[in-house]
C-alpha cells in the first residue's frame, strides 16, 4: 500500500513554489509518491492562455526531473474542464484500491471547499491537505485549524494543514513579467528565483506568454496596483453601475458603507469590508435561468433547493464573478460573498459584517425589529446575526418560501452561541 499525494493545478507555468509544496508534502506526510496533475483548462478560460496543454505538460516534466518521488499524471489535462475532482478521485481509488490518497490544495480552495462539486465524494476518497504559510497571522492559522476540524467532523474524513513556510511565488506575477518585451534586473532576478532553470529555458525557447492575448487578465491584475483605495472603489463602482439596476446599485452602496462602519467598530480592515460590500450582489442582475447557466458553465455545484429557488445562486455566482470579472483574489472577500445570503456556521468576522450589513443598510425598511437589530449590530455582532437568521427563517416560514438548509444550520449554530 502506497501513500500518494496529488497536487493539481493549471501549472501555467509550474514554479518553485509548487515544487516546494511537493517536497514538503512528501516529507511531512511521509508519502511514497507525489503526483503532479495538471488540469484541463475550462473553455471560458482558454483565451487567457495561448500556452498549450502540451507546453504545460512539458514544463511539469522538466520541473520534476530532480524529484525522484514525483510523477506527472495526464488524467485531467486532456479534458476541457469537465473533469471534476470527485470523478478523478473516484477513478483513481478504483484503479489503485490498495493505495491511500492525499489531495493537496491551497488555503483559498480549502475555504471554498463546500462549493466544489460533490465535496463529500472527494473527502470520502482522500485525505484533504491544505498547504498554508506558517508565517501568517496567528488568528488566520487558528481560523484555518478550526475550519479543518469543522470539515473533518462534517465530512467524516481527514483534513490536515501542511506547513509550507513562506514562499511567495505567483504564476500571475511570472506571466506578467514574461509578457513584457524587456525586464528590469529585479524582474529577471524574480524569474530566476521563481522558476526551475529548465522551465525558464523552455519558456524562452518557445516564446511562451508573450503575446497580447493576455490583455484581458492584465486589466484585472492592473486593478490591484491600486494607487489609493478611493480610485479602486471608483473603478469597481463604475462597472457595477453598468451591470446593476439603479435600486440594486443604491443598495450595494448602502451595504458597502455599512460594512465599512462595522469594520471600523470591530477592528477589521475597512477597505476590504467596503469592497466586499460593493461586490456582494454583483451577480444579482442575472435571471434565474442565467444564474443556472452561469453556475453550470463555471462548474459550480447546484443544490436541490438552489434549483428550486435559483435566486439563491447569486451568492455563489457572485463569488465567482468577483474573482473573474473584478480581479478579486482575497479569499475572505470571496468567502463573504459566497455566504452573504445564507450565512454559514462559524462565520469569520468579514462574513458576519457583510451578512449583517446586507440586512441593516440604510435603504432597507421592510424587516421587523430593524431598529433593534441595527443597534445590536454595533454592540453584539453575533447576537445581531442570530436575530437576522431567526427573523429570516420566520419570514420564510410565514410566506411558505423555500427554506435553505444552510440558513437553518447557521441559525442552529448561532442560536447556541447567543441567547436572545
Ligand atoms: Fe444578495
Ligand atoms: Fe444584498
Amino acid at each position: 500500500m502506497k501513500k500518494i499525494g496529488i497536487l493539481g493545478g493549471t501549472f501555467s507555468p509550474v514554479h518553485n513554489g509548487h515544487l516546494y509544496i511537493a517536497k514538503e508534502a512528501y516529507q511531512q506526510l511521509g508519502l511514497d509518491e507525489l503526483w503532479l496533475m495538471p488540469v484541463g483548462i475550462p473553455p471560458h478560460k482558454q483565451q487567457e492562455t495561448a500556452v498549450t496543454r502540451y507546453d504545460r505538460l512539458a514544463m511539469c516534466r522538466l520541473a520534476i526531473k530532480e524529484l525522484p518521488f514525483a510523477r506527472v499524471r495526464e488524467d485531467e489535462i486532456h479534458s476541457d474542464g469537465a473533469n471534476y475532482t470527485y470523478q478523478t478521485m473516484e477513478y483513481l481509488t478504483k484503479q489503485y484500491p490498495e493505495d491511500s490518497f492525499y489531495f493537496i490544495l491551497g488555503e483559498d480552495s480549502l475555504r471554498m471547499f463546500r462549493s466544489w462539486m460533490h465535496p463529500e465524494r472527494i473527502a470520502a476518497k482522500a485525505t484533504i491537505v491544505a498547504a498554508v504559510r506558517s508565517m501568517q497571522h496567528e488568528y488566520k492559522m487558528k481560523q484555518l485549524k478550526q475550519l479543518t476540524e469543522e470539515y473533518s467532523a462534517f465530512y467524516h474524513s481527514r483534513f490536515l494543514l501542511l506547513d509550507t513556510g513562506f514562499k511567495d511565488i505567483s504564476s500571475t506575477q511570472i506571466r506578467r513579467i514574461l509578457e513584457k518585451a524587456e525586464h528590469t534586473n529585479e524582474e529577471g532576478e524574480y524569474l530566476l528565483q521563481a522558476l526551475p532553470n529548465e522551465v525558464l529555458s523552455y519558456i524562452k525557447e518557445h516564446r511562451l506568454y508573450q503575446s497580447s492575448y493576455m490583455d484581458g487578465i492584465y486589466e484585472a491584475a492592473d486593478d490591484k496596483k491600486e494607487i489609493t483605495p478611493g480610485k479602486r472603489y471608483k473603478q469597481l463602482q463604475k462597472k457595477l453601475q453598468k451591470d446593476l439596476k439603479p435600486s440594486r446599485y443604491q443598495h450595494t452602496l448602502g451595504v458597502a458603507y455599512t460594512a465599512a462602519s462595522l469594520a471600523m467598530r470591530y477592528g477589521y480592515p475597512m477597505e476590504v469590508a467596503y469592497v466586499a460590500g460593493l461586490l456582494h450582489d454583483c451577480a444579482k442582475y442575472m435571471t434565474p435561468q442565467e444564474l443556472i447557466k452561469y453556475c453550470k458553465k463555471h462548474d459550480l455545484a447546484i443544490t436541490d433547493s438552489e434549483y428550486e429557488s435559483p435566486q439563491l445562486l447569486h451568492a455563489k455566482a457572485g463569488a465567482c464573478k468577483a474573482q473573474e470579472d473584478y480581479g478579486i483574489t482575497d479569499p475572505e472577500i470571496l468567502h463573504a460573498i459566497l455566504y452573504h445570503t445564507t450565512g454559514c456556521p462559524g462565520m469569520n468576522l468579514l462574513d458576519k459584517i457583510i451578512f449583517t450589513a446586507d440586512y441593516i443598510e440604510p435603504n432597507r425598511c421592510e424587516a421587523p425589529r430593524l431598529t433593534e437589530i441595527r443597534r445590536t449590530a454595533f454592540t453584539k455582532l453575533d447576537q445581531a446575526v442570530s436575530m437576522i437568521l431567526f427573523d429570516t427563517l420566520q419570514y420564510l416560514q410565514e410566506t411558505g418560501k423555500n427554506m435553505d438548509e444552510t440558513t437553518q444550520r447557521t441559525y442552529e449554530y448561532y442560536k447556541k452561541e447567543v441567547t436572545l
